[in-house]
C-alpha cells in the first residue's frame, strides 16, 4: 500500500501537469508546499512519529518535496517559454525596422574639408602646428611690432608662462619655413583664438585656412589667380571676387579679399572672406635669422600668403 505522502505526491504531480496557466500552478504550489500546504504539514507531524519510523518518513518527505518542487519549476519554465514565443509570434519580422537618424560632419568640418581639397588640387601640402604658441611665432616672426594692438591682452589670450593661444594660423607658415627649404607651398587649416564678445556669430575660437607659397618669381598675379580660383570652386563660378588694398605687418602689399555670391546668405553684399599679400622681406629675414642660414634670401625668393576665416 502506498504511503499517504506518496499519494499526496501523485496528486500534486497530476495537478501540476494539468495546470493550464501560471495561476493554477501557483494555487497547486500553495496547496501542497505552502506554509499550510498538505505536504508541508508532514514536517510538523514528524515529531509525533516513532523513532524508527522518523528517518524513513523523513527521507520520503524530502523526496516528495523535491519531486513536486522540480515539477513546478519545470512547468513554470514551460509557461515562460510559451509566453515568450507567443509574444514573438506577434512580431512581423518582415516589417522594416525603426530607422536610426544618421549623423553628419559638422558644417565647419565640411567647409574645412572642401577648402583643403581645393588647395590640394593646386599642389598645396597640409601643414600644422600647436594651438598654444610662442609670442615669437605669432607676432615677432611675422614682423608685428611690440606695440601692435593685436598683441594687446584685450585681444590675445596669454598663458601665465608668456605663451599664447595663436591668434591666427600664420604661425604654421613660420614653422614650415623653419623646417623646410624653398620652394614651399603649404596650407595650415586650424583653430585660432581672439578675445571676442560671444554671440550667435562670434566666439573666442574660430577657424582659418592660411596658406603660403614661396618660390622664384611668385607674383601678385599668382596670388590673385590662386585665390580667385579657390573662391570660384568654393562658392560657384558666378562668384564675384574683389581685392582691396589693406595693411598687414607681414605682407606688402596686402589685400583683403571680398566675394559676392548667390551661394551666400548675403548674396548681394560684398563679404570679406580673407586677408592676403606678398610676404614681407622682414619675415624672410627673421626666418633666416633663426635658421642660421640664408635659405629664404628675399632677393631670390618671393611668396604670397593668405588667411581665410571659416568661423
Ligand atoms: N593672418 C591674417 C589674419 O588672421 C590673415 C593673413 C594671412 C593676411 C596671410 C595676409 C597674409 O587676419
Amino acid at each position: 500500500m502506498a504511503h499517504p505522502l506518496e499519494e499526496l505526491r501523485d496528486a500534486a504531480l497530476h495537478e501540476i501537469e494539468s495546470a493550464t496557466d501560471a495561476q493554477a500552478l501557483e494555487a497547486a504550489r500553495v496547496r501542497y508546499l505552502g506554509r499550510n500546504g498538505s505536504i508541508s504539514a508532514w514536517g510538523d507531524r514528524m515529531k509525533t512519529l516513532d523513532a524508527e519510523e522518523r528517518p524513513v518518513v523523513g527521507r520520503l518527505l524530502n523526496e516528495v518535496r523535491n519531486a513536486v518542487t522540480a515539477a513546478i519549476d519545470q512547468r513554470t519554465e514551460k509557461f515562460r517559454s510559451r509566453q515568450e514565443s507567443d509574444s514573438l509570434a506577434k512580431i512581423d519580422i518582415s516589417l522594416p525596422g525603426t530607422p536610426h537618424e544618421r549623423g553628419s560632419l559638422h558644417p565647419l568640418t565640411q567647409m574645412l574639408d572642401r577648402g583643403i581639397q581645393i588647395f590640394r588640387r593646386m599642389g598645396f601640402a597640409l601643414a600644422d602646428g600647436p594651438d598654444i604658441e610662442t609670442e615669437w611665432h605669432c607676432f615677432d616672426a611675422l614682423n608685428t611690432p611690440p606695440d601692435h594692438p593685436a598683441r594687446n591682452e584685450q585681444d590675445t589670450f596669454y598663458l601665465p608662462d608668456g605663451r599664447l593661444l595663436r591668434t591666427h594660423t600664420s604661425t604654421v607658415q613660420i614653422r614650415a619655413m623653419q623646417a623646410a627649404l624653398p620652394p614651399i607651398r603649404v596650407i595650415a587649416p586650424g583653430a585660432a583664438y581672439r578675445r571676442d564678445e560671444v554671440d550667435a556669430t562670434h566666439s573666442a575660437q574660430f577657424h582659418q585656412i592660411e596658406g603660403l607659397y614661396v618660390d622664384e618669381n611668385v607674383s601678385i598675379a599668382d596670388l590673385k589667380g590662386t585665390l580667385e580660383f579657390f573662391m570660384h570652386e568654393l562658392f560657384g563660378a558666378d562668384t564675384a571676387v574683389q581685392f582691396r588694398p589693406h595693411y598687414f605687418p607681414f605682407t606688402e602689399p596686402s589685400l583683403e579679399i571680398f566675394v559676392k555670391s548667390k551661394a551666400l546668405k548675403r548674396g548681394e553684399q560684398w563679404i570679406e572672406v580673407a586677408g592676403s599679400g606678398m610676404v614681407h622681406p622682414a619675415v624672410f629675414d627673421e626666418v633666416n635669422k633663426v635658421r642660421g642660414d640664408d635659405a629664404y634670401d628675399p632677393d631670390k625668393w618671393t611668396g604670397f600668403a593668405f588667411g581665410l576665416g571659416m568661423r
